[in-house]
């Protein structure tokens, strides 16, 4: 499924984050960078030692802050790995932590020239992040970018099986239809 934004292109598909060819894919981090299971582990695997080698002289990544490595082995040149909240209650910052995540991921990509980014559906895995409401914040945050920034002309989400593709074809659905 995808969406025009003015002259950009926001789409939807299933498949392994670590497969595409866009400018820069995004990592579900930790703050230590220094790997982890899911997204981070398949991305470090893929992307061989160059990548971890960078996380380690950055040191470290705040949750809902981004930072950039070489993509190492894969075909995207970058990485831009960002630490999504843990989600506890919903009650404790999480929805800002998230949309900040996403926010300055694409911030980040900007500021490096970069126009196509793909992202995974951060935080809904082992940070628990309920996948509807993470949907909601990590669509609405893009397509509010894309009003105004032009110079991004992709961003691909990435979601790992088809119920949680749908989950997001659902809420931009509604978004587009201005029901969110
Ligand atoms: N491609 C795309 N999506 C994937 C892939 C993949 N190869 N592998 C997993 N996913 C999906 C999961 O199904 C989930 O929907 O990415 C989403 C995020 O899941 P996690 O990778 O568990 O990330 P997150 O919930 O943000 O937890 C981050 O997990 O791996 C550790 O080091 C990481 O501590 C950090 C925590």
């Amino acid at each position: 499924m995808q969406a025009k934004i003015n002259k950009s292109t926001l789409s939807l598909i299933e498949g392994d984050i670590t497969r595409q060819d866009t400018d820069a894919i995004v990592n579900a981090a930790n703050k230590s960078l220094r790997g982890g299971g899911g997204v981070d582990g398949a991305i470090h695997r893929a992307g061989g030692p160059k990548i971890l080698e960078e996380c380690i002289k950055i040191g470290g990544c705040e949750t809902g802050e981004a930072v950039i490595t070489t993509g190492g082995n894969l075909k995207a040149k970058y990485v831009i790995h960002t630490v999504g909240p843990v989600y506890r209650d919903g009650e404790h910052n999480e929805p800002r932590l998230l949309e900040n995540a996403y926010r300055n991921s694409l911030l980040l990509a900007s500021s490096k020239g970069i126009k196509g980014i793909a992202f995974p559906s951060i935080s809904t895995g082992a940070y628990g992040y309920p996948l509807e409401e993470a949907a909601e914040i990590a669509l609405k945050t893009s397509v509010t970018y894309l009003k105004e920034h032009t110079d991004i002309e992709l961003i691909r989400f990435v979601l790992f099986g088809r119920h949680a593709l749908g989950v997001y074809e659902m809420v931009l659905k509604r978004l587009m239809e201005g029901y969110i």
